[in-house]
């Protein structure tokens, strides 16, 4: 058996090729399957917003937006299959929303950028 594991750059693909036995008239057989994928890492740090009671808003959570933490659509082409976290306040207020988007508590931080993970991780770079 061979199997190969790859990152593109939405979605994680596996290939796992077996032989058929020797002298098996069968041909080699593959199996495709996809992992969920990952958000890259936009910011290591939170991001401080006012927030309106009753507004609705759209926090991204795959890190391609260039409107950082907010949606601007980039999943759409860069993230099939992440959609952005939506939400509306109750009232008014000051948060610190995540932005390095490995939060266990979205849309808000919860210190997650501080463990080895985020700190090692490769900061997103935009390149279009
Ligand atoms: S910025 Fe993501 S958990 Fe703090």
């Amino acid at each position: 058996m061979i199997a190969f594991l790859t990152k593109l750059p939405s979605r994680w693909i596996s290939l796992t090729f077996r032989q058929p036995p020797t002298g098996a008239t069968v041909a080699p057989k593959a199996n495709l399957s996809t992992a969920p994928p990952e958000p890259v890492v936009p910011s290591k740090k939170p991001i401080k917003v006012e927030l309106i009671g009753g507004k609705h808003y759209s926090w991204c959570s795959c890190g391609y937006s260039r409107k950082q933490p907010f949606c601007d659509g980039a999943h759409k082409t860069r993230a099939q299959g992440m959609t952005p976290l939506r939400f509306v306040p109750e009232k008014d207020s000051t948060v610190w929303l995540c932005g390095c988007k490995h939060t266990n508590n979205p849309p808000y931080c919860d210190g997650t950028h501080k463990q080895d993970f985020i700190v090692s991780a490769p900061l997103h770079e935009y390149t279009d």
